[in-house]
């Protein structure tokens, strides 16, 4: 299942463009969606979910346009875990799942086998009694993954999954992203450029409504080889002035001063060590003018 995006805009009324005369394919398997706040990645898959129409442009799934006429057979294809999520609060996890699996008009027998499932992956089943205000921010997270895997759609749309979630949860669903992906499209957005690295072989970052870079993770890695140095300072002074003057990818603290880790476009006139490029150190690059 491929996506294509071609000259998508959206406006709103308030005139804010939250995405700009945007271009994308998305293909099959697990594709990531990086950006920093405000980028535009929320807005895009509103658009994708066919919850927000755009102002201009047009998407296709599988050779089929969003238009409205086409819009219920193209929800059927989709699932769709929102940023924000919050199911009926007086309803059991169990209870909530089966009446989110009746909406989307998944057969009873399936949609329970389904529950019992997903439950399971996302180590929520010991939980399925509680009310869902009774459950953790991480709990809630995990039951909007599952109400979405529900109708096992061809194209699975999930707004920063990770958000909130202890680290071994973190694995947990980042894991069953890729297995769910394996004969489907997932398209995953966050903040957390490892849950990418550990995850999608391509991605897209997103900026101010617009594509920065499209492709493999390889090739974004590529695009920052040369320019990720290691440097040494003794002086906590000497830091503040490397920091005023470059990006600083990270710094610690040694017994004799301090490391960092310097983004720059040329070679940083002290004295310095070139170092591979991290996912991380390539996102900045990206993302920063230099
Ligand atoms: N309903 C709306 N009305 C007006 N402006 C909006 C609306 N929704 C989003 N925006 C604006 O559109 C821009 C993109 O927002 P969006 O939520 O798509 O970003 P995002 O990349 O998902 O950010 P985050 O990482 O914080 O979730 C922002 O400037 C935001 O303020
Ligand atoms: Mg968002």
């Amino acid at each position: 299942m491929s996506i294509k995006i071609q000259d998508l805009t959206v406006t709103f009324k308030n005139g804010v463009t939250a995405v700009n005369h945007a271009d994308l394919l998305i293909p099959g398997g697990i594709y990531g969606l990086l950006g920093e706040n405000g980028a535009g990645k929320t807005t895009l898959m509103r658009v994708l979910t066919t919850v927000l129409k755009p102002t201009g442009g047009n998407v296709t799934i599988d050779g089929m346009l969003y238009s409205e006429g086409n819009y219920e057979k193209i929800q059927k294809k989709i699932g769709y875990l929102p940023q924000e999520i919050d199911l009926y609060p007086q309803l059991t996890v169990r209870e909530c799942l089966e009446y989110m699996g009746e909406l989307s008009g998944v057969e009873k027998t399936e949609c329970k086998k389904r529950i019992d499932k997903y439950l399971e992956k996302t180590s929520l089943a010991e939980h399925q009694k509680k009310k869902m205000r009774q459950l953790s921010g991480g709990m809630k997270r995990r039951v909007g993954l599952v109400q979405a895997l529900l109708n096992e759609p061809d194209f699975l749309i999930v707004d920063e999954p990770t958000t909130g979630l202890d680290p071994e949860e973190r694995i947990r669903i980042r894991n069953l992203l890729v297995d769910f992906a394996e004969d489907r499209t997932v398209l995953f957005s966050t903040h957390v450029v490892e849950d990418l690295a550990a995850t999608c072989n391509q991605l897209a970052v997103m900026k101010k409504g617009e594509f920065l870079f499209a492709g493999n993770v390889r090739d974004l890695l590529n695009a920052a080889k040369g320019h990720v140095w290691s440097c040494h300072v003794e002086e906590d002074w000497m830091a503040r002035k490397l920091e005023e003057k470059y990006h600083i990818s990270a710094k610690q603290y040694t017994d004799r001063g301090m490391q960092l880790r310097l983004i720059s476009e040329r070679r940083p006139g002290i004295e310095c060590e070139p170092c591979e490029a991290t996912l991380e150190d390539a996102y900045i690059y990206m993302t920063n003018e230099f």
